[in-house]
């Protein structure tokens, strides 16, 4: 009966807001608030951003529509969405699934390691001005807690597309955004506050011609496309819930607003900070689990701001993960008709059983490398230099030369549909490659 129930009736989005924050919870991530804000300081500063809001427009922004172009056409998940169109073409609807396998594997770990930064900030188990690099290298390097916190991160994902579409995921994204966004406006304009916040500024934002290259255009490309969740049939799954009459169009340019306006505002959260403390700026764990605790230890209420910061941290990673769990969950519960608990129970424990090494290659399997990676990286290289851009390309020639999309769908304006279509076929899919032949070290 359930099942039947699940199959009979495709949920809808209930409100064109669900869609964007739904959308916009996958899209803001870490992705915006350990990478975009180091990687535009060390790569032109401004020219990066415009750079990146260029590529945007014109590249990034034709694969998104396609994705929700597709999604609301075929009202399917990323399998079954590709099986409509030919039944040959199911594989590479299982090439997004598999990198809805591969991501959260060492996605999910870090996600794993801000619900352990909240219970130290919250419980205050480690006095804030004696957390250090050595209790992130010590906690990593454990077998069993970080692992532990990984699971507590997968649960916490895992609860919401358990409890369906509307009542799941669509609350938790109507509830968190708009909390995360708050906090965020609040931690920004604090940092603002703080001495010297000003060279925090220019390192972001002041042009720099001599760190603009090739290679920096191609590295705002793939952040981009990243950032927008493109590349994996999130925005399939997410766009198959869309009722007919929905403007794919007003929502992509709302999303691309909102996570490019967030992604610069955590960079005001962060680096005024950082240079206020005359600390070095850096990417990645280095900075959110090492640089930003020193900051909340010079702080007044450390704690306190350490804990909010956390929770946002925490809040960007769930939102973003509940998308990718839900790839994969709406994709093999249409598959092999089974119900929206079962599938979410097994792609639960498979990401489980992939999510041990990933964890413990900072810990007991941190000499086992292949290619000099570690497993986390191994997956992270994948999943992000060859899979994502490779679904991309695919769905580009798909969808621009064989689904042709109709013109009703997207736009009653004619010379933007056809401005749309020549990107989609000519432009973007060689743009794509030379970003994966980038991604590959091969140019
Ligand atoms: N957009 C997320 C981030 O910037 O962290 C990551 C992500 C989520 C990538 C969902 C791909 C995806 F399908």
């Amino acid at each position: 009966m359930a099942v039947e129930r699940s199959m009979a009736k495709r949920p809808n989005w209930s409100s064109g807001f669900a869609f964007i924050m739904a959308t916009l919870g996958s899209a803001v991530g870490l992705g915006n608030i350990w990478r975009f804000p180091y990687v535009m300081g060390q790569n032109g500063g401004a020219l990066f951003l415009l750079m990146y809001i260029l590529l945007t427009i014109f590249i990034c922004s034709v694969p998104l529509l396609c994705e929700l172009l597709l999604g609301k056409q075929m009202r399917r998940g990323v399998i079954r969405s590709y099986e409509k169109i030919n039944k040959k073409f199911s594989i590479f609807g299982w090439l997004c699934f598999a990198t809805s396998i591969f991501i959260p594997c060492f996605y999910f770990v870090v996600g794993g390691w801000t619900v352990n930064y909240i219970f130290i900030y919250l419980f205050g188990t480690i006095p804030v001005n004696e957390i250090s690099q050595a209790t992130f290298d010590t906690f990593a390097a454990q077998p069993v807690a970080p692992l532990i916190m990984g699971i507590i991160f997968l649960f916490l994902c895992a609860i919401f597309p358990f409890r369906g579409v509307n009542k799941g995921i669509e609350q938790a994204n109507n509830i968190i955004m708009p909390l995360f966004i708050i906090m965020l406006f609040f931690l920004a304009v604090t940092g603002l506050f703080l001495d010297n916040s000003i060279e925090g500024l220019k390192f972001m934002f002041q042009p720099n011609v001599e760190n603009f290259t090739f290679k920096t255009v191609l590295t705002a490309l793939g952040q981009a496309l990243f950032t927008l969740s493109v590349g994996m049939g999130c925005l399939v799954t997410y766009g198959s819930y869309l009722k007919k009459d929905s403007d794919i169009i007003k929502s992509s340019t709302l999303l691309i607003i909102g996570n490019t306006i967030i992604a610069v505002l955590a960079g005001i959260m962060i680096f005024p900070a950082v240079f206020s403390f005359n600390l070095e700026p850096s990417a990645g764990a280095g900075l959110v689990f090492i640089t930003l605790p020193k900051v909340f230890a010079a702080l007044p209420f450390g704690q306190f701001f350490g804990l909010m910061f956390f929770v946002l941290l925490f809040f960007a990673a769930l939102t973003s993960g509940i998308s990718l769990l839900e790839v994969s969950i709406a994709a093999i519960l249409e598959k092999f008709k089974i119900s929206r608990k079962i599938a979410t129970v097994i792609m639960s424990s498979i990401i489980l059983i992939f999510m041990v090494p990933t964890t413990w290659s900072f810990g007991p399997l941190a000499g086992y490398k292949l290619f000099n990676m570690t497993f986390f990286e191994i997956m992270d290289f994948t999943a992000s230099n060859i899979l994502l851009p490779l679904n991309t390309i695919i769905l580009c020639v798909v969808v621009g030369w064989i689904l042709k999309p109709k013109m009703e769908l997207l736009t009653n304006n004619k010379k933007f549909y056809d401005v749309f279509t020549f990107l989609l076929k000519f432009i973007v899919p060689p743009v794509l490659i030379l970003l994966m032949l980038f991604g590959l070290g091969l140019v």
